[in-house]
């Protein structure tokens, strides 16, 4: 089918580029002349894992092509609107972008055409698109408007796409239903490998969930806010793990192992970030207040959120006491690993309060330094994690990547003035810092005493079947009874 996609960023791209590849042809669109030279020339403006093979693959093939909007309007029986609706002042997403693109389908289109709305936006959004089309439509267009809503992750967009649990369409006209099936067909059954898997993993076939716009659309906004509810939750329970001396790991593997939780989205730490989920969630108490429901339980996820902030620094300080000269390393500055992503990302919150009371931050990220220069270009930028370290009082880890996990603790012992780790994702095993001489705090966890290189606890010995000191047993701990 032909296909436009206005909007080339990261729901807009990815989908354009996932469209083509199971056989569309796609012509993405955008009004940034500057990103649509760089994409023409091969250039994508952001990082994320097998994107670049994919646009190159298929601008090769002929099946993608990067052009303007009135020209891709023009050409595609399927219009998705893919552009950005970013918070306004209050809140609110800001639907300017989506009005105008309205405007240019009614004056540069002709025939029939099914509108597909992508971007997440408040619900009766479609509604309103269908009525501004219908008053200023001057070419008797034809149209549908569908909501389809977009649930990809950054950094695994592209697996997102061809492995997603659902596919969400709130259409109306039987026309406009058998298109979207059309559209997605390759996508709704297995697969047996896809650009993300040479070897798919087996997944359930995904469901393709049939309503009506309003549906759709809250099911996006509901979505999001329930999953970062999720992660506020579980940073609760971390901070009760905390002062009563339990662990989270294992209270959020007894959480998690009930089925009707899951473990998804359980992992405690600094806060959520990146552009979707504090947008969305503002958005939707908004919506909330608009429809006269009260959504004081998204003000508190909000509300917890933003608190993990202060809390690492109030972690940071409990151990280095005064920041002022203090030289820190920070390793991850994205708001998550594989991505370059720094929008509203923890660790920059962290990084900039820091400063602020004097510490001087060297910092390490695999993809996200570039970006994260032009918000904090006081910060020392650093060609790896061992160089983030060299001559630092401490070590906070606020991105889990996986290559920390991969550190030579001895090398990062000759390297750093203090040993001393504060992980703010828990990536790290706290048992590893501390049988190499360093001192761990992690997020919800006991904090693991510093000890000698080498030398093993109880606990450990026995998991680690190494023979103790019988002297060095201690005492069972007298937890913070909870009378
Ligand atoms: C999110 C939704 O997951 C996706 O479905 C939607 O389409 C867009 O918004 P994304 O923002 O890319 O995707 O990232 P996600 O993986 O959801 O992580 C969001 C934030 O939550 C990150 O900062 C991450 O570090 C944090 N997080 C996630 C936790 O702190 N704990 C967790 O258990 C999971």
């Amino acid at each position: 089918m032909e296909i436009s996609v206005l909007g080339a960023g990261y729901v807009g791209l990815t989908t354009a580029a996932c469209l083509a590849e199971i056989g569309h042809q796609v012509l993405c669109a955008d009004c940034d002349l500057e990103k649509l030279s760089s994409l023409k020339a091969g250039r994508l403006p952001f990082y994320e894992p097998h994107l670049d093979d994919l646009v190159k693959r298929n601008v090769a093939s002929g099946r993608l092509e990067f052009t303007l909007p009135s020209a891709a309007i023009e050409k595609g029986k399927a219009i998705f609107i893919c552009v950005g609706t970013p918070p306004l002042e209050n809140g609110e997403a800001d639907l300017s972008s989506i009005e105008s693109v309205a405007r240019l389908i009614v004056n540069s289109a002709h025939g029939y055409r099914i509108v597909i709305e992508k971007s997440t936006v408040p619900v009766q959004t479609a509604k309103r698109l269908w009525r501004h089309l219908s008053i200023y439509n001057t070419n008797g267009l034809e149209f549908d408007v569908v909501s389809n809503p977009e649930f990809l992750r950054e950094g695994s967009a592209v697996e997102d796409f061809f492995h997603p649990d659902r596919v969400v369409v709130g259409a109306e006209s039987p026309r406009a239903i058998a298109l979207m099936k059309e559209i997605y067909a390759p996508v709704l059954r297995t697969r047996s490998s896809c650009p993300a898997h040479p070897q798919c993993p087996s997944m359930p076939e995904p469901k393709f969930i049939l309503t009506d716009t309003n549906s759709a659309e809250l099911v996006k906004h509901a979505s999001n806010s329930f999953l970062a509810m999720k992660i506020s939750f579980i940073n609760l329970i971390a901070d009760a793990c905390e002062a009563a001396g339990a662990d989270i790991e294992k209270v959020a593997e007894g959480i998690g192992s009930d089925k009707r939780i899951g473990q998804a989205f359980l992992n405690p730490g600094i806060g959520f970030g990146g552009f979707c989920f504090p947008k969305d969630l503002q958005a939707f108490v908004r919506i909330g207040e608009k429809l006269g429901c009260d959504f004081s339980l998204l003000r508190e996820v909000e509300k917890i959120n933003v608190r993990r902030t202060e809390q690492f620094v109030v972690k940071i300080k409990k151990e280095l006491w005064v920041l002022r000269g203090k030289t820190l390393a920070v390793w991850g500055l994205a708001f998550k690993p594989n991505t370059d992503d720094v929008r509203f990302a923890p660790a920059l919150g962290i990084i900039r309060r820091l400063m602020a009371e004097g510490a001087k931050i060297r910092a390490y990220d695999p993809e996200a330094m570039e970006k994260a220069k032009l918000d904090l270009p006081e910060v020392t930028y650093c060609e790896s994690a061992y160089q983030a370290a060299e001559g630092t009082d401490a070590v906070l880890v606020l991105t889990e990547w996986s290559e920390f996990r991969e550190i030579s603790w001895k090398r990062l012992g000759e390297l750093v003035a203090h040993r001393l780790i504060i992980d703010g994702r828990n990536l790290l095993s706290a048992a590893e810092a501390s049988s190499n001489g360093f001192q761990y705090v992690g997020v919800g966890r006991a904090a693991q005493p510093l000890r000698p290189a080498g030398e093993l606890e109880w606990a450990d010995a026995i998991t680690a079947e190494v023979p103790v000191a019988s002297h060095q047993r201690p005492a069972p701990t007298q937890d913070a009874s909870i009378a």
